[in-house]
């Protein structure tokens, strides 16, 4: 019986742990959807390109999340003078939770 009570714990704590990793990976499925709805809404392919979307005027950004890591593209984006005193791209008015979702939009162009 007690092998049975402890295997019924270690089903529900892996049950538990399955759960809440799907909740984790949506999550950052959703925030990523969010990130490229975000870089046609906030003109950012005005002047990138992704996969041949938007215009070529600044770097295409199709492979950018294998140059940096997510959080150097938050800082980026809150304000690319502060990374590169010499950056020509403006800085882009975004509350923190579309600078966290465009990042893990980029960081996941690879
Ligand atoms: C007015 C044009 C313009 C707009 C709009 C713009 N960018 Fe940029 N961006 C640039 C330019 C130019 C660079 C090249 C670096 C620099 O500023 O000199 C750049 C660089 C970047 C880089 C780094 C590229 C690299 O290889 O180092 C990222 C990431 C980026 N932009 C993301 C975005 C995102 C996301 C948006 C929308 C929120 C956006 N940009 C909007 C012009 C723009």
């Amino acid at each position: 019986m007690a092998a049975i009570a402890v295997l019924a714990r270690v089903v529900l704590f892996l049950a538990v742990l399955v759960a809440g990793s799907v909740a984790v990976a949506q999550e950052r499925t959703s925030e990523r959807a969010q990130g490229e709805k975000l870089f046609v809404a906030q003109g950012c392919y005005g002047c990138h390109t992704v996969r041949g979307f938007g215009t070529p005027i600044a770097p295409d950004l199709s492979r950018i999340g294998a140059k940096y890591d997510e959080s150097y593209l938050e800082r980026w984006l809150r304000d690319p003078s502060l990374q590169r005193p010499t950056a020509h791209m403006p800085k882009i008015t975004l509350t923190e939770d579309e600078v966290r979702a465009l990042a893990a939009y980029l960081g996941s162009l690879q």
